[in-house]
């Protein structure tokens, strides 16, 4: 059975965050999903999600083409999770392209085009202003 992970804050969930789902579904029979932390978030960004990681870990959860969702706790642990949940693909959107080539022997890498015109910052942005 082919495992397929991906990664991602997937705050405010919105339609970029399906089709990349949807499409990372279709590569494998499997797939997991990497959701990463409030602390993550906030050492990156200086802000926590709007929605916490555990209401973002239900969201991801409740979709019909995700099979297994985590915790990711920390950006450096890309290997060591795609050993432990033994994926054969690793999918990120083509923002990250080139990133994670590193991995590439443990397994394949496949960068998606993002779905144009749409972000949580974005929308984050559009309700500040409104
Ligand atoms: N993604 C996508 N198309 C979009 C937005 C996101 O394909 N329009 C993908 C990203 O490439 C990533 C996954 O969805 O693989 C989760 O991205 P995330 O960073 O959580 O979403 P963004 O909307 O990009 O959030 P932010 O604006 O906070 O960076």
């Amino acid at each position: 059975m082919k495992k397929v992970i991906t990664f991602g804050t997937f705050d405010v969930f919105h339609v970029g965050h399906i089709n990349i789902l949807e499409r990372a579904a279709e590569l494998g029979e499997y797939l997991i999903v990497g959701v990463s932390s409030d602390a993550l978030n906030f050492s990156k960004k200086k802000r926590y999600p709007i929605y916490n990681q555990s209401d973002r870990m239900k969201i991801i959860s409740s979709l019909k083409f995700v099979n297994e969702v985590f915790v990711e706790e920390s950006l450096e642990l890309k290997l060591d999770y795609i050993k432990k949940y033994n994926a054969d693909v690793l999918v990120m959107g083509d923002d990250w392209a080139g990133r994670f080539d590193w991995v590439k022997p443990a397994c394949e890498v496949i960068y998606l085009p993002r779905t144009p015109s749409i972000s949580t910052t974005e929308i984050i942005e559009i309700v500040k202003m409104t």
